[in-house]
């Protein structure tokens, strides 16, 4: 790895980013097939992947600071993003997405999806510089890595769909995430079940 803590892109699919942004749509035809963990990682990376010194990502962050972190809830269990590293850890085996499922207010698309990524804000990095506009721009920047994710997803022909309504704190404890972790918005992502046309 170079020194600057870069990592090599993952490859996306070779669609342009006008269609990309053409045909991204909110999808919940989810089938059962599992991703893989390069199919993962690579969606992370889309969202939080470093690409430049001192740990520059895709997304931009106020003051380069970068307040969140992703996770991904999948049949296998609860895996966290290395940005760093470009990679994930398994960190608690288990199916936990009935459980997620029910702290986004029982939304079928949450338990259905074979993964969904957990964009969640670590508090304490941005409060000491920005102070009381720390949340909001945590709320902006988890956008911006949400859309990044959803995009990639679109070029890599999956179905995806953003979910806010979320119980933070029940999704906190899903996750089994200290008080200093608070999850914002989930992005439930799969293979479709419907054949293409
Ligand atoms: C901030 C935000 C929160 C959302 N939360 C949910 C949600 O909880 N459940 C859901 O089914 N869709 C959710 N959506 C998806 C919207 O319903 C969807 O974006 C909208 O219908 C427009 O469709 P499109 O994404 O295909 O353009 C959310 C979208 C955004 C931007």
């Amino acid at each position: 790895m170079p020194s600057t803590g870069m990592v090599a892109a993952s490859p996306l699919a070779m669609v342009t980013l006008e269609e990309c942004l053409r045909s991204r749509r909110s999808r919940r035809d989810f089938c059962w097939d599992p991703l893989g963990v390069d199919e993962l990682r690579r969606l992370c990376w889309a969202g939080q992947g470093v690409t430049g010194p001192a740990g520059l990502r895709t997304a931009p962050s106020a003051g380069a600071i970068h307040p969140l972190e992703l996770y991904v809830v999948t049949p296998s269990g609860i895996s966290h993003y290395d940005a760093m590293r470009d990679r994930l850890t398994l960190l608690r085996p288990g199916d936990r997405r009935p459980a997620l499922c029910t702290a986004a207010e029982s939304q079928d698309v949450i338990g259905l999806a074979p993964a969904t990524i957990v964009v969640v804000a670590v508090e304490g990095r941005m409060e000491p510089r920005y102070g009381t506009r720390a949340r909001r721009y945590q709320l902006i920047e988890a956008g911006h890595v949400a859309q990044n994710v959803l995009l990639a997803a679109t070029a890599m022909g999956f179905c995806a769909i953003p979910v806010g309504a979320l119980d933070d704190l029940a999704a906190r404890d899903v996750l089994e995430l200290p008080a200093t972790h608070t999850p914002l918005y989930l992005v439930a992502v799969g293979r479709s079940s419907v054949e293409p046309t």
